[in-house]
């Protein structure tokens, strides 16, 4: 049996605070659906001390939502911590996520607060958020830009308090995968953790490195990640979900973990976000994008027809998706062409072929893709004797 990495799903907290990714409650909810058929480990469903449309959301969704354990995000006040205890009160399964900044900027530029200071209000508000719930989580705020030893000491206070997770967040996206996966060895060698409390990697997009970091965090010993569907998220982004996810499954030889997740549902998530919040993927986003399973090139289909693995490292129907895959383009060649026309019950051969073959290029250079219409255009005035 692989151990299992937890996959904490942030889309609708940390997604959703970034610019054009706001959802309302009901848009929220159609989401935490989509997330619970993906069996994900934790919903964090909002930041319940951001707005009473937030913490009605986050109960909302802990009432009618089954399957995940319910989050919500705290900062270390006694007022955050309440209202994230109230709108959770129904959740069957609940945690409370409370969060300080700890690097020497934040401590200093944003909080005021010297080291001990630090320390102490992280020790006083996980024991607050504990009379809320048994499952609390503390992040360390830029834990990347943190002294290592403060580090250390931040996260082993907060084990001592009563968090059974400890995330590590890459606030600002700056870390790379050798030093991400050096700081979890040395996080899990030296945090004192009374409870086997689990580390957590969160990590953002800002230099293009956030699935990287979150799997070299992985191997250095974090068994959750924290990640968002289609990787939205502040500025550029959170890692991805589906791409963690993939990564993780599809090279399991690498790094001999397994997630819960059931990955045919990736898709439908994806497009469940992309309407709630009118925002669809690049079409070249990996997993989930229009082109991550679509071949246009004449050579590629002639790969994929004989043997898809010539050119896809994972099937389409692992991630929900039910296609054939080929796209007829201009960069198309004729064995996708007869396959395509077998399929719509035309038998393309000889003269008809080399009819249809040009007719098929002309319509292509004008209009880019050709779709099956079109192509139904071309075959019926290609011959009446290349129809089966
Ligand atoms: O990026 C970050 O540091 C966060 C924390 C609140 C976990 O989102
Ligand atoms: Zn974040």
């Amino acid at each position: 049996m692989m151990e299992q990495v937890r996959i904490f799903d942030t889309t609708l907290r940390d997604g959703e605070q970034a610019p054009g990714f706001s959802m309302n409650e009901d848009a929220k909810l159609r989401v935490a659906r989509a997330l619970a058929a993906l069996k994900v480990d934790v919903i964090e469903a909002g930041f319940a001390a951001a707005s009473p449309g937030d913490a009605r959301a986050i109960a909302r969704i802990a009432e009618q939502v089954e399957g995940p354990v319910i989050c919500s995000l705290a900062r270390t006040t006694e007022a955050d911590i309440r209202a994230a205890g109230a709108a959770l009160a129904n959740a069957p399964r609940k945690r409370i996520h409370v969060f300080l900044g700890t690097s020497p900027i934040h401590r200093e530029a944003k909080l005021g607060l010297t080291p001990a200071e630090v320390l102490e209000k992280i020790r006083t508000s996980v024991a607050l958020a504990r009379e809320y719930a048994d499952d609390v989580e503390f992040s360390a705020e830029d834990a990347i830009r943190t002294e290592r030893d403060f580090l250390v000491e931040a996260l082993s206070v907060a084990a001592a308090s009563g968090a059974m997770t400890l995330n590590v967040p890459d606030t600002v996206g700056y870390t790379t995968p050798d030093e991400i996966y050096e700081l979890f060895r040395h996080l899990v060698a030296h945090v004192d953790r009374p409870r086997e409390a689990v580390f957590s990697a969160h990590c953002h997009d800002d230099l293009g490195m956030a699935v990287a970091n979150s799997l070299a965090a992985v191997r250095g010993g974090a068994r959750q990640v924290e990640c968002a569907v289609n990787g939205i998220g502040e500025r550029a982004g959170n890692c991805a979900l589906e791409d963690v996810v993939m990564a993780l499954k599809t090279r399991a030889d690498v790094f001999g973990v397994s997630t819960g997740i059931d990955t045919t549902r990736l898709l439908a998530a994806s497009r469940t976000l992309a309407q709630a919040t009118n925002s669809p993927p690049p079409r070249n986003k990996s997993i989930v994008g229009a082109n991550a399973f679509a071949h246009e090139s004449g050579i590629h289909q002639h790969g994929i027809l004989k043997n898809r693995e010539t050119y896809e490292i994972m099937k389409p129907e692992d991630i929900g998706l039910a296609t054939h895959g080929i796209v007829l383009g201009k960069h198309s060649g004729r064995h996708a062409l007869v396959a395509r026309a077998k399929a719509l019950g035309f038998a393309l051969e000889g003269e008809a072929l080399d009819r249809a073959f040009a007719a098929f290029k002309e319509v292509a250079d004008e209009v880019g893709i050709v779709d099956t219409a079109r192509l139904m255009a071309i075959l019926a005035g290609s011959g009446r004797e290349g129809r089966q």
